[in-house]
């Protein structure tokens, strides 16, 4: 019975889902000294990574993020390289990550995605990222930044490549102008991300309950496994 128990207990450790692995990313804009709460934000529900821009360096604190959540700039990037062999930090981070958020995006970050340009950490990782797994980007900027044709140009590239945008919203921003463009409120972010995470687990548990139910469904699967077994049994 204790036995029987311990092997359940077993199982239930061996099958349980691991959290998520967010990549979480800060370019430079005003909005970034909300890039620790939105990190708090995450900590809670996912495993936490956190890449950050040389500009977005003059809006964050760094002692504002969780003490679990290790904080990658383009320094580490160079100096975790030596020599041929060595792991490449943008490779190894965009292999970790199931996600990636870019918040805040910056106008320039936006436009050097656009073009896939890669000249720093953040958008290298950008660069080699594979698409099928999600990147979700929330702008912040100042009015007449976000209502320049640039804009839409680049977002239109961004969306080509399955990016998410969770668009800015209007308010008085930093500099005092009143408008569109204003980064979405971080418990906001967090609820769209793992809303869609969620329901993509969901999605991707019904695929493979379907697939097993066809399976054992299936008269000539049951048989070969039913034979096998009982040989075995027998032998
Ligand atoms: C005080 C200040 C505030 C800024 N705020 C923003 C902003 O909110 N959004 C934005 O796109 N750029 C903003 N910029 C400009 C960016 O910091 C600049 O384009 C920078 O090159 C962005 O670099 P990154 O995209 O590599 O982080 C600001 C610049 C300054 C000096």
């Amino acid at each position: 019975m204790e036995n029987g128990k311990r092997d359940r207990d077993d199982m239930e450790v061996q099958t349980a889902p691991r959290k998520p692995r967010v990549l979480l990313a800060a370019s430079g804009s005003v909005a970034a000294i909300k890039f620790g709460n939105l990190c708090h934000c995450f900590a809670e529900w996912a495993e936490v990574r956190a890449v950050v821009s040389k500009s977005s360096l003059h809006f964050l604190d760094r002692l504002s993020l969780p003490r679990e959540v290790t904080l990658y700039t383009d320094e580490d990037e160079w100096s975790s390289w030596n020599k041929i062999g060595d792991p490449v930090l943008h490779i190894e981070l965009r292999r970790w990550a199931d996600v990636m958020v870019i918040a805040p995006l910056s106008a320039n970050t936006l436009a050097k995605i656009a073009g896939g340009l890669c000249d720093n950490l953040l958008t290298c990782i950008v660069r080699a990222w594979d698409y099928s797994k999600p990147v979700f980007v929330a702008p912040a900027m100042n009015t007449l930044m976000w209502n320049n044709p640039f804009t839409e140009r680049h977002l239109c590239s961004l969306d080509e490549l399955g990016i998410t945008l969770i668009p800015p919203i209007k308010k008085r921003l930093a500099c005092g102008d009143y408008g569109n463009g204003a980064m979405a409120e971080p418990s906001l972010i967090y609820s769209t991300v793992r809303l869609f995470w969620e329901s993509q687990s969901l999605v991707r548990f019904r695929a493979v309950s379907k697939r097993w139910n066809s399976l054992l469904n299936n008269k000539s699967f049951i048989n070969k496994h039913l034979h096998h077994r009982s040989k075995g049994n027998f032998a």
